[in-house]
């Protein structure tokens, strides 16, 4: 049975459980062939009412910051594996507190506070963020390997002489790739850093696969994994995002309006820039259920958020019918980086989130309201 949107109230993002349980599925199968630890990078999916199923297939989560460091420990109930460009010293007892692995962006980031940490309570493994200086991302808001990036340390600022007390690296330089580009990266990474490998535990391959797409090359993931282990005799750290909430649920909005001007114009109760801003960012267009691209259907409508700024559009499409108001819209895709990016923007309601299960039906885990807006502001 799939999602009854009659029961949703909008705007809300449901996520399918039917679909999430498929994707961590495939985690599963992944950790299973290869014995890689796959953990869940908050900054992309944090809808933590999910957290228990995600638990029984993914180890723990990768955090950047101190929300979602404390995020993971509370409600995943590990500690984390703790990645930020910087950290505050003022933050940074607590940091150790929630946190089993912590990544460095820099080496002068390592030497301010590796005293710090060997007084730890509890062990942290330590590791160093590179730069491969490869990437294959398009979109340079989303390619940390674009010039003069911030993010990792450059192949020419690597300190071999610096690396007492670190037992991993990390790179992240992938955006929604599949395998092949991992293993171009890697050819990068092992030219410069196969003997550093050789002394580490452990290798973190960052974010980025998308492994839960249908057209990811699994097979040559696995074959990767197991060839990096055996090589350099490491452990192999992936931490996606975007794959674990990929096409596992939906954003459904209501017709507000229609208008014309020069073509139909839908207004909807969501809105891109508040509630997926990747939408005016990547730029993105989700796609429609019931509908299709601009000249599929006899029905031709600019779909639009609710906000007054100009550019709140979602984009232009069709339906095999004439859409009324109070119809139900269902875009797809909309459970990562919409929910942990969403503002209040024009004072606009934020998406109530729910889950919808084949055998229970919809459940709504959260409704939002004036006191969330108002909480934000003094
Ligand atoms: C360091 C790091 N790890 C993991 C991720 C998750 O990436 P994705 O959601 O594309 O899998 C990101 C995303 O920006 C990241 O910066």
């Amino acid at each position: 049975m799939s999602l009854d949107v009659r029961t949703v109230s909008t705007p809300c993002y449901v996520c399918e459980e039917e679909k999430l349980r498929h994707n961590l599925q495939i985690f599963d199968q992944v950790q299973q062939a290869t014995g890689c630890h796959i953990i869940l990078a908050l900054k992309g999916f944090a809808m933590f009412s999910v957290f228990p199923m995600i638990r029984q297939v993914l180890k723990t989560t990768t955090a950047s910051s101190l929300n979602e460091a404390r995020l993971g420990f509370e409600e995943f109930g590990q500690r984390v594996h703790l990645y930020a460009p910087a950290y505050k010293a003022e933050e940074f007892d607590d940091l150790m507190f929630y946190s089993e692995h912590i990544v460095f962006n820099s080496f002068s980031q390592w030497k301010r506070f590796k005293d710090q940490i060997h007084r730890a309570e509890h062990p942290i493994r330590c590791g160093i963020r590179i730069n491969p200086e490869y990437g294959e991302v398009e979109t340079d808001l989303y390619n940390p390997c674009a010039p003069h990036s911030r993010l990792g340390v450059p192949v020419k600022e690597f300190r071999f002489d610096e690396l007492e007390g670190i037992t991993g690296l990390h790179f992240h330089s992938l955006c929604g790739n599949n395998s092949d580009t991992l293993e171009r990266t890697l050819e990068v990474v092992e030219r410069h850093y196969g003997e550093v490998l050789h002394q580490m535990e452990w290798v973190n391959f960052g974010g980025g696969h998308h492994i839960t797409r249908s057209d990811y090359d699994i097979n040559r993931l696995c074959n990767i994994v197991k060839r990096v282990q055996e090589t350099y005799d490491v452990e192999v750290y992936l931490e996606p995002g975007e794959a674990v909430g990929w096409q596992a649920g939906v954003l459904v909005a209501s017709v507000l309006d229609i208008i014309h001007n020069d073509m139909d114009i839908a207004l909807l109760d969501i809105s891109a820039a508040a509630h997926m801003p990747d939408c005016l960012e990547m730029p993105y267009t989700p796609e429609i259920r019931g509908g299709g691209t601009v000249d599929q259907y006899p029905h031709p409508y600019r779909l639009t958020g609710t906000t007054c700024l100009a550019g709140d559009v979602i984009g232009d499409f069709s339906f095999p019918q004439p859409l009324q108001v109070g119809d139900k819209i269902v875009l797809e895709d909309m459970l990562h980086y919409t929910m942990v990016k969403n503002t209040n923007f024009n004072g606009v309601e934020l998406p109530s989130i729910a889950i919808w299960s084949d055998t229970e039906g919809l459940r709504t885990v959260r409704k939002f309201g004036y006191n969330d807006y108002k909480s934000r502001l003094s």
